[in-house]
């Protein structure tokens, strides 16, 4: 879908976002072409800089970023003419006026706030004292959004005096995932999933989210927050809700994100003996979180796993198993819809027969696949086995077609689109806050340590034993 002419504004311009995710995105969007001619994206940031420099940093991020062969010099420059700079003094006065005068009355207006939460107050309030805002400009804003419910109600309270909610875009870059997106088409573009998406034919589901990276480089915030905050309260979260959702009555902003603040409020508070929490130790290549963070004392989580119950008719009696952590094994993303057996074997209980697995990869190798039971080849009588019915998308749709676009693409685009219905609602992200507080304060009140885990595992022991105690087990960590 082609979008309008934009000025899409964005504060922190020069800060690492902006470098490896926002341009970079914007950049492959000009190289699709579909980003208007007319359309100008506008740094802003605290230094004294001219244009020219500006664009010039930003053609390095490029190059740094974008994959070689899908940027030509050509292409770079076309992409930099559409950039300006603008310095602004974000808690004072300076440069409001300059900036204000580079908007277009006709264009669509959008401001990103790609900058420390504790300055989004001060933006929303200089946009509007000095005359930037109008009803239909757009701003976006990206997580921390807050470290608790109370922090959370702040942030939305500082916006919402300045902006209507029709007008905020909370990014949780998760929702622009290509996989996440297929998950909605899978469950509500077919008849032959949504009969069986319930307690009675599903046995429990599986969401993990494992990733080989340690925390350095970015200690002092992640030893802050913990993987709780950092990735269940929102990332996983958001997942959850999209296996766990009725079916909306349309794809539509306020009817999506009803349906998915149902499935937050219907969860019940986490029993203390399922949730497991970990701690990377490190070995000859890799540090341990303690010296990443600096922080010898450390009782933060560098990995979570939660058996999850929702208390609503669809699903009570179906466990939800969630697990993230970093130094895992494998970089993967998936989510596992585990069926129940067949109520009855007429080729008995030896055949072979297992029950059927739907596996629905976000990264790497984006596809599903489903597990289904055949009989064996040959003459040696019923013996079953399960096979996958493979849908690797790159192979299903070939390697163009398939081509994955960043999640920031994708939701940078729907903002100046104009369509809510991948970013987060207010009100879902209180109400993801108020579920994890508990959970934290639980294990804050307990001075609960998190278990040690060797860097390159699948976690701690006891995050498999949250399985095996109810006679299951996860997936295998492995790409
Ligand atoms: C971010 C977290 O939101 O998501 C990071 O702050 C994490 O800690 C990242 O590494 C994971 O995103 P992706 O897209 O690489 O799975």
């Amino acid at each position: 879908i082609p979008v309008d002419t934009f000025d899409l504004v964005i504060f922190g311009g020069t800060g690492d976002l902006a470098r490896r995710k926002i341009l970079p995105g914007l950049f492959r969007r000009y190289r699709s072409g579909q980003m208007p001619e007319a359309a100008r994206i506008i740094g802003v940031a605290r230094s004294d800089m001219a244009a020219d420099d500006f664009r010039q940093q930003i053609g390095q991020a490029l190059e740094e970023f974008v994959e070689e062969g899908k940027r030509s010099a050509n292409d770079i420059a076309g992409f930099l003419a559409h950039l300006d700079y603008v310095r602004v003094d974000a808690k004072g006065t300076d440069g409001w006026g300059e900036l204000k005068g580079k908007l277009r009355d006709e264009a669509v207006r959008a401001f990103y706030f790609s900058v420390a939460p504790g300055l989004f107050g001060d933006i929303a309030r200089g946009l509007h004292k000095h005359g930037l805002a109008h009803d239909e400009t757009r701003i976006v804003v990206e997580k921390p959004f807050g470290h608790d419910l109370e922090s959370a109600k702040e942030l939305n309270a500082g916006l919402a005096k300045y902006f209507d909610e029709h007008q905020v875009y909370r990014i949780d870059h998760y929702l622009g995932k290509e996989t996440v997106q297929n998950l909605m088409a899978v469950r509500f573009g077919n008849i032959l999933f949504e009969p069986l998406w319930n307690a009675q034919f599903i046995d429990h589901v599986q969401i993990t989210v494992a990733e080989t990276v340690g925390v350095g480089g970015r200690g002092s915030y992640y030893d802050k927050s913990g993987a709780m905050r950092d990735m269940i309260q929102n990332h996983l979260m958001q997942l959850l809700c999209l296996i766990a959702m009725e079916p909306p009555s349309k794809f539509d902003p306020d009817a999506v994100r009803d349906e998915k603040l149902k499935v937050i409020r219907a969860l019940e508070p986490v029993a203390k003996n399922d949730v497991v929490r970990g701690q990377y130790v490190g070995n000859d290549a890799v540090a341990d979180y303690i010296d990443d963070v600096e922080n010898p004392d450390s009782a933060t989580e560098s990995f979570i796993a939660l058996k999850l119950h929702l208390a609503n008719w669809r699903w009570a009696g179906t466990p939800f198993y969630v697990r993230t952590g970093k130094r895992l094994r494998a970089r993967m993303s998936e989510i596992v819809i585990r069926f129940k057996e067949t109520p009855h074997s007429i080729f008995g209980a030896d055949s072979g027969s297992k029950a059927n697995e739907l596996a629905i990869r976000l990264q790497p190798n984006e596809g599903m696949d489903l597990r289904v039971t055949i009989k064996e080849p040959g003459p040696g009588g019923m013996r079953l086995v399960d096979v996958p019915l493979d849908m690797t998308f790159a192979e299903a749709l070939g390697p163009e077609a398939s081509e994955v676009p960043d999640a920031y693409e994708r939701l940078i685009m729907d903002v100046i689109r104009g369509n809510q219905t991948l970013f987060m609602r207010g009100d879902e992200v209180e109400a993801a806050w108020a579920w994890a507080d508990p959970v934290i304060a639980a294990w804050e009140d307990n001075n609960d340590k998190p278990r040690a885990y060797d860097a390159g595992s699948s976690g701690p022991e006891d995050s498999l034993a949250l399985l095996h105690r109810d006679g299951r087990r996860w997936r295998e960590i492995k790409v």
